[in-house]
């Protein structure tokens, strides 16, 4: 099913191949360009001054190169990467065990920083600016603290919600970026790249018609080719054309604009059981069947900024836009009537 493809997509199935599609330098990395320049020259000034990279938070909706670029970051520092994740360190012990095994310049890479927990998060601070960690070692009258001295290292937090973040964390990030949705050029680029590493032979049209329905978002722009290039070996004689490609596609449920099955199943609660809106997260995600935060990381940043819905203060609306999607006459006039 299209739902379980996105979804499974998003929750990174397929280690191996993401390992050989995922690019190992800025020159392989397509896109992005503002954020890439600005982190290719954080990069080299450090080099040049002979320093570690500064503290960097990475942000944006799941699959579009946080990961990466945190891997091609070591690589152009020459560097050790060492990768962990927000609900993973659970006690004060894990963090101390991670930053004292790390050399001078090493980075850091903590994934969904946005879910570390608020007394980890404390230790955090004088790590990040003094290079100090202040661990309690012993309970009771023996209860003691001691002050680790750590080498100058750099902490890469990746996270798709920084809202979530407390000020005290961000404000310790002097590098902040964000990712944003890709271009379908871009996108092309992309699975023109992936194609060739995994020798699948490919025209043009076929790449862009592939890059047209991934939703701005590079992991679903390879996982869509592999999908695509199993329909081609088995249906077809191997070769992705544009034809190839849209029938896949449609056999996927991945509709013309990229929308698969769930992004439709939203818009249809929010028209049908909701009257357009506005609807709360919390009731619109028991009527789909589906997580809250789910709905908020993956599925409704790319429906906001298509124009499918609005986001309001009193909830979620769906605009004409969306009505137009799924053949539907709007019930009311959506724009209230000024006297
Ligand atoms: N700019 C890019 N150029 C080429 N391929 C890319 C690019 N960005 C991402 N990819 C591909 O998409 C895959 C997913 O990217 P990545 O794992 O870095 O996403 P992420 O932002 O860390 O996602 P998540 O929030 O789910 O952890 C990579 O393995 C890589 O193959
Ligand atoms: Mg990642």
């Amino acid at each position: 099913m299209a739902e379980r493809l996105i979804t499974g997509a998003l929750n990174k199935p397929d280690a191996a191949l993401e390992l050989t599609l995922r690019p190992s330098l800025f020159s392989e990395f397509t896109g992005q360009t503002k954020v890439k320049e600005r982190l290719e020259i954080a990069v080299e000034a450090a080099k040049q001054r002979g320093e570690s990279l500064d503290h960097l938070l990475l942000n944006g909706p799941p699959g579009l190169g946080k990961t990466t670029l945190a891997h091609i970051l070591a690589k152009a520092m020459g560097v050790t990467i060492r990768c962990t994740s927000g609900p993973t360190i659970e006690k004060a012990g894990d963090l101390a065990g991670l930053l004292t095994n790390l050399e001078e310049g090493d980075i850091l890479f903590i994934d969904e920083i946005h879910r570390l927990q608020k007394t980890i998060e404390e230790y955090l601070y004088p790590a990040m600016e003094d290079f100090k960690l202040d661990i309690i070692i012993d309970q009771g009258p023996n209860a003691r603290s001691v002050r680790l001295n750590l080498p100058r290292f750099t902490l890469i937090g990746a996270t798709t919600r920084s809202g979530l973040l407390t000020a005290p964390l961000l404000t310790r990030f002097p590098l902040r970026e964000r990712l944003d949705y890709y271009s379908a050029d871009d996108l092309c680029q992309i699975v023109l790249r992936s194609a060739r590493l995994l020798n699948v032979e490919i025209e043009l049209a076929g790449a862009a018609e592939i890059a047209r329905r991934s939703r701005g978002t590079p992991r679903i722009a390879n996982n869509l080719l592999r999908r695509v290039r199993d329909y081609a070996q088995v249906r077809g004689d191997g070769k992705i054309t544009a034809a190839v490609a849209d029938r896949a596609l449609a056999m996927l449920e991945i509709d013309e604009n990229g929308l698969d099955e769930m992004d439709k199943r939203i818009l249809e609660t929010i028209i049908v059981k909701f009257g357009g809106g506005p609807v709360g997260l919390n009731s619109m995600a028991v009527a789909v069947g589906e997580e809250p935060d789910t709905i908020e990381e993956v599925y409704e940043p790319y429906l906001i900024m298509e124009g499918y819905i609005k986001r309001t203060p009193q909830g979620r609306v769906a605009t004409p836009l969306s009505y137009k999607k799924l053949g539907l006459k709007a019930a009311r006039d959506s724009q209230p009537t000024l006297f």
